[in-house]
């Protein structure tokens, strides 16, 4: 009994010993990770070291719109062998069409993200047409803008289907490939408005949080697996000027243009970070939400922002099937 209880608290000791120590160890790491993280913000991209994308295989959903359109542009032009997937074909066309008029290709696949056996299928042909996919950018997504009473069931679940379950199956069809290679990148596009509820976007919103969760849990598994030289990176923007949040008008701060968006991507892409949220400055607005009073929150978003009154503006889109 007494042996019991020396051991008992001989291993809490240690146990106490291990956790002071870790934590020291912790804090010593913590001062390299924030210097190294001020001096990496400080340093221009011409100046850093950015990974190249020269020769690798790039697949970006959504490849026929705004956001994805430029991707598939810029990608090219830095060498990467650009795979698109859309739903809309005449869209993927352009993008194949502006992409050639630079003088390089594009491989595109009419896919419906919404048919998980469309996604898997299409996967396959991938592989087998073009090859290994490095660089994976799940890129495509849609709004109906309604609120929640207004919304028809099959757009909430379309949303659903496109914004989130999409990415499962896609980054099933390609991480074991990238596991295999020692190498590969997961992009997530979430949204701002995954980071902050908003306005007739019950079912978008909730798909772009669900985005943030699907990445952070990703990027712990790959980093608890040791696959460390497989990245994931969740890229968060504000509204953009591509059309779908037609009628919109922001009243502090004007929408992104795609180029911006497509260029800080890849940047960041290149630069294998974790979060990449657009413009910066949101990242020093979004803590105040867990901060301050919630009446506060609402009389800021309603009264200086003017959140929900903007998005009262946007189009009406036809609702799915
Ligand atoms: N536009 C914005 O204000 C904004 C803001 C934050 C985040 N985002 C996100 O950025 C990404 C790109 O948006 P965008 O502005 O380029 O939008 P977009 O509407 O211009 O392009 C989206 C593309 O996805 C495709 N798509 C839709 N459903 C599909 C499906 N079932 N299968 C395959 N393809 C499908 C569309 O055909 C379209 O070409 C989206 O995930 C969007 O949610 C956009
Ligand atoms: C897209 O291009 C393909 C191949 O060039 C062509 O067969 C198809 O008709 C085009 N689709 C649309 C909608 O323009």
């Amino acid at each position: 009994m007494l042996e019991d209880r020396k051991m008992k608290t001989q291993s809490q000791v240690s146990s106490i010993f291990d956790i002071a120590k870790d934590t020291v160890l912790f804090l010593v790491l913590s001062f390299y990770y924030i210097l190294e993280s001020l001096f990496w913000t400080l340093v221009p991209n011409a100046f850093r070291p950015m990974k190249s994308l020269k020769g690798d295989i790039v697949l970006v959903t959504g490849g026929g719109g705004g956001v994805g359109r430029r991707l598939a542009i810029r990608l090219a032009r830095l060498g990467a062998k650009v795979v698109i997937w859309d739903v809309n074909e005449d869209a993927l066309n352009k993008t194949c069409s502006a992409v050639r008029d630079e003088g390089y290709e594009a491989k595109s696949y009419v896919v419906d993200l919404a048919d998980r056996a469309a996604v898997y299928k299409s996967a396959q042909k991938v592989k087998r047409e073009v090859g290994k996919v490095d660089v994976l950018i799940n890129n495509a997504g849609v709004v109906f803008g309604e609120t929640l009473l207004e919304l028809n069931d099959a757009a909430i679940e379309r949303t659903y289907k496109v914004n989130i379950l999409s990415h499962y199956w896609t980054v099933k069809a390609f991480l074991p490939d990238m596991i295999e290679n020692g190498k590969g990148h997961i992009v997530t596009v979430g949204s701002v408005a995954g980071l902050l509820g908003t306005y007739r976007c019950t079912d978008y919103s909730a798909t772009k949080f669900a985005t943030v969760g699907f990445h952070e849990s990703l990027f712990t598994e790959l980093r608890a697996h040791g696959h460390s030289s497989i990245y994931a990176t969740l890229v968060c923007p504000y509204y953009i000027n591509t059309g779908m949040f037609d009628g919109v008008t922001p009243r502090l701060m004007p929408m992104l243009e795609p180029d911006y968006v497509a260029e800080t991507m890849i940047d960041s892409i290149r630069k294998n970070e974790v979060n990449c949220i657009m413009p910066g400055s949101v990242r020093y607005l979004l803590p105040l939400k867990c901060l301050l009073p919630a009446k506060m929150c609402w009389d800021l978003m309603h009264r200086v922002m003017k959140g929900p009154q903007s998005m009262m503006e946007l189009k009406k889109k036809p609702q799915a099937i």
